[in-house]
């Protein structure tokens, strides 16, 4: 992994935080780690074709996992559902070169949280200024299942 590259990335993350506004939304933890991102994503017509107007996020994880989610939100822009579901962690996480073997679950609970949003297209609930997890007492399932409960669905994604 290119370090200059992630401290770049993390310099100029963009997209941070909740989308009030949203078409949909997503959210991912990984079993891995205990990590979570959840995505954002707003649609807007574009000749005739809908495309992803803009997307932001949340992570409760790693600085691997912020820097992808950043570069990610940047890279789907004016892409089709479609053309953002065909895009891979690999693709995702590009610009901050190939990431080491225990990083690469960060990229794919990126590339999981995009997925979840692009297929769910779920309205984001009403209270979605929810904190992301806001009982962390628990473990991540009582986390994921608390969040569950105000956010739509969860998914877990596992990489090994
Ligand atoms: S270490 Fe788990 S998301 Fe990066």
């Amino acid at each position: 992994m290119d370090e200059a590259a992630l401290q770049q990335a993390l310099t100029d993350t963009q997209n941070l935080g909740e989308m009030p506004d949203a078409d949909a939304v997503g959210t991912v933890g990984s079993p891995d780690c205990g990590d979570m991102v959840r995505l954002w994503i707003k649609y807007k017509e574009k000749d005739g074709k809908k495309v992803i107007d803009k997307a932001s996020f949340q992570s409760f994880g790693c600085q691997t996992a912020i820097a992808v989610a950043s570069i990610a939100t940047e890279l789907i822009r004016g892409k089709t559902k479609e053309e953002a579901l065909s895009m891979s962690a690999e693709e995702l996480s590009k610009p901050l070169g190939p990431l080491p073997p225990m990083k690469i679950h960060c990229g794919q609970m990126v590339e999981g949280a995009l997925r979840a949003a692009l297929e769910a297209e779920n309205k984001p609930a009403a209270n979605s200024a929810a904190p992301l997890v806001s009982d962390q007492s628990g473990t991540l399932a009582d986390a994921l299942t608390a969040a569950g409960k105000t956010q739509g669905k969860i998914k877990i994604v596992l990489t090994s």
